[in-house]
């Protein structure tokens, strides 16, 4: 039986950004005239130096954690706003089922680590135990009605930028904190790219009810209080869960029906801030 190959993977070791290389990547694809679809292409690192994040921050990028960017040219622009969501399932997924489909888990599970204990901070974290593991940032590359998604992923495994960063060892974890040990970085990515390529497959073949609804299971906001800057403004409220088209939803004492947030950042949870101030 033939394997349609869909995905072609570059690794490089030290390199300013893969989101740069994704995007410089994404942008001859807008230009030129050939059909938009696959491949969709991985760039994947060991360091980066210049590594960004949401909202124009830094993403401190040393060795021992995923740095990738994939180009994902067949997904329809307005599916675009559900990737940040389905890759942090994505991850979530893998972080959850750790002896499936590509295990990472080094030895037997140990039966005090609460592989459960994963959640999705809206609209782009992922937390394990609480705190900040992995981060993703979803651009997309335009030219009239070309567009060409590229998704960023960050992950800390082995190394720890919590443990130099006294508001950061409050908010953010790594891989090797959790479980009690390093990891094999390899198995790890390998892991992250297969659901990765699971989740935007299910997203393109129209499943978003069922991706939805497992996201929405994941939900770290909903019930707890939260601050989201929008707009140089900031709304308070209790996180009432995500929407099926991807917003946040807020319920507000004053209304009568949560409002829907489709871009903005959660500043405090439960009245803690939840990234150091910049
Ligand atoms: C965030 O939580 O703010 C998103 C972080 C995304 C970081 C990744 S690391 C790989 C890719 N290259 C970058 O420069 N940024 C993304």
């Amino acid at each position: 039986m033939t394997q349609r190959i869909i995905s072609e993977v570059t690794y490089f070791g030290a390199v300013e950004s893969t989101q740069d290389i994704a995007k410089a990547h994404a942008k001859q694809l807008v230009l030129s005239e050939q059909p938009l679809g696959f491949p969709r292409q991985f760039y994947v690192a060991e360091s980066q130096t210049r590594g960004r994040g949401q909202h124009g921050r830094r993403w401190i990028s040393p060795e021992g954690g995923i740095y990738l960017s994939a180009v994902i040219p067949d997904v329809p622009q307005y599916m675009h706003r559900y990737l940040p969501l389905i890759s942090g399932l994505a991850i979530a997924r893998m972080l959850m089922r750790p002896w499936f489909p590509s295990p990472w888990l080094p030895g037997p599970p140990k039966t005090d680590i609460a592989f459960t204990n994963v959640h999705l901070r809206w609209p782009n974290d992922v937390l394990f135990n609480g705190r900040k593991i992995a981060g993703v940032l979803s651009e997309s590359v335009t030219m009239g009605h070309r567009a060409v998604a590229v998704i960023g992923v960050g992950m800390n495994v082995n190394a720890d930028p919590a443990a130099s960063d006294s508001v950061l060892s409050q908010t953010a974890t790594s891989l090797a904190h959790e479980i009690g040990g390093s990891v094999d970085k390899v198995k790890v990515t390998n892991a992250m790219l297969h659901n990765l390529e699971d989740c935007i497959g299910a997203l393109t073949s129209r499943h978003w009810s069922k991706l939805h609804q497992e996201i929405y299971h994941l939900d770290f906001l909903r019930g707890r209080a939260i601050t989201v800057a929008v707009n140089d403004q900031c709304l308070s409220g209790t996180g009432a869960g995500i929407a099926d088209d991807g917003a946040l939803l807020l319920a507000v004492p004053s209304q009568r029906e949560p409002q829907a947030i489709y871009s903005g950042t959660v500043v405090t949870v439960d009245d803690r801030p939840i990234r150091p101030v910049e």
